[in-house]
């Protein structure tokens, strides 16, 4: 099995998004300058939905229109409806994401849509795509539990991947958008997903670590051949439609995870804790993450 693992950063959108204090363009646009320093090559900006809703993100067209691009590396936006789609392909997008879950309370809280309407509403984003040559993601949050609903059944989280691999998307994201998962849901939920017919190369796993379960979950996906882990420099994170929702999985402490593991990603730890240094700064708030904190390790005699 490939050894190979590519870590897809939030930190910019979900890491920000529920930040209540306003942070400027430019102490975000340096953020992203420092993860693509580290060796990130997938590094999600921002998002073009309602400035109403996500007030943080208000600045996203500014922000992608004077976000430098660098060769390799992919900028995905989230983009939730065609007044998205406008906003996003006026600032230059090369890449986007839309976003369902598997709970209908959850849907409708964040996104005022039923898991169908959101489905029907992402398909001209999707055409669009196709058209301009983008990459495209989707997104099937509340995989392991809603706030509203509670327990969710992983037939659920099968079916609304299904109908974003239909709408076309290129990569499907399973998310545990409040943290509740442990190994055992991860092994009950990829594998349905694989057992579906779902290829493994196509998905990726979003976990928040709000229960400390996420690096658990991590080695659980890894056993049955996923290869793509969402993360967040600094371990910032949260939806503001998603109560309990806390921090998504800290880049540094995937990076050291799977630098032990053995698997190969292209990301410099000390890269990933200098874009953390940074960003906490600008939160004004001390790092939380265990690797942040007690950094990397050189054993002695190296
Ligand atoms: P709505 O109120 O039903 O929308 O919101 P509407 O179509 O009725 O429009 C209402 C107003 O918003 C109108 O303005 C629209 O023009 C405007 P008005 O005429 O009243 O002046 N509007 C927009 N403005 C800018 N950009 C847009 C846009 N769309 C409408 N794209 C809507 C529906 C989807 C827009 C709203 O609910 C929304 O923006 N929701 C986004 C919520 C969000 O971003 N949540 C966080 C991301 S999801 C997440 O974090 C989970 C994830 O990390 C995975 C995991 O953890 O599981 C991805
Ligand atoms: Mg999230």
């Amino acid at each position: 099995m490939a050894d190979n693992v590519r870590i897809y950063e939030v930190g910019p959108r979900d890491g920000l998004q529920n930040e209540k204090a306003p942070i400027s363009t430019d102490d975000k646009l340096e953020f992203i300058g420092l993860l693509a320093d580290a060796g990130l090559r997938e590094i999600e900006a921002t998002s073009f939905v309602s400035p109403t809703a996500i007030p943080q993100l208000a600045d996203a067209d500014e922000l992608m229109r004077r976000l430098e691009r660098r060769a390799g590396v992919r900028h995905p936006v989230l983009v939730p409806n065609e007044r998205g789609l406008e906003r996003a392909e006026a600032a230059g997008v090369e890449a986007v994401a839309v976003f369902t879950a598997a709970s209908e309370q959850f849907t409708r809280a964040n996104i005022n849509m039923t898991i169908t309407e959101s489905i029907a509403a992402f398909r001209p984003v999707i055409e669009r795509a196709h058209e301009r040559g983008w990459w495209s993601r989707g997104y099937v949050s509340t995989a392991f539990g809603c706030p509203y609903q509670g327990e969710v059944g992983e037939a659920a989280v099968v079916g609304v991947a299904r109908q974003l691999f239909e709408l076309g998307v290129d990569e499907v994201s399973i998310g545990d958008t409040i943290g509740v998962a442990g190994p055992a849901d991860v092994r009950r939920v990829v594998t349905a997903l694989l057992h579906a017919g779902i290829d493994a190369e196509r998905l990726a796993m979003h976990f928040h670590d709000t229960r400390g379960t996420a690096l658990a979950n991590v080695t659980a996906a890894l056993d049955l051949g996923i290869r793509c882990f969402d993360s967040s420099t600094g371990g910032t994170g949260g939806c503001p439609y998603a109560p309990g929702a806390a921090g998504n999985l800290a880049t540094e402490d995937l990076v050291y995870l799977l630098d032990r593991e053995g698997m190969t990603h292209g990301v410099d730890l000390d890269g990933v804790l200098a874009a953390a240094r940074h960003i906490s700064e600008v939160l004004g708030r001390a790092l939380s993450t265990k690797v942040g904190q007690a950094g990397g390790w050189r054993p002695a005699g190296a």
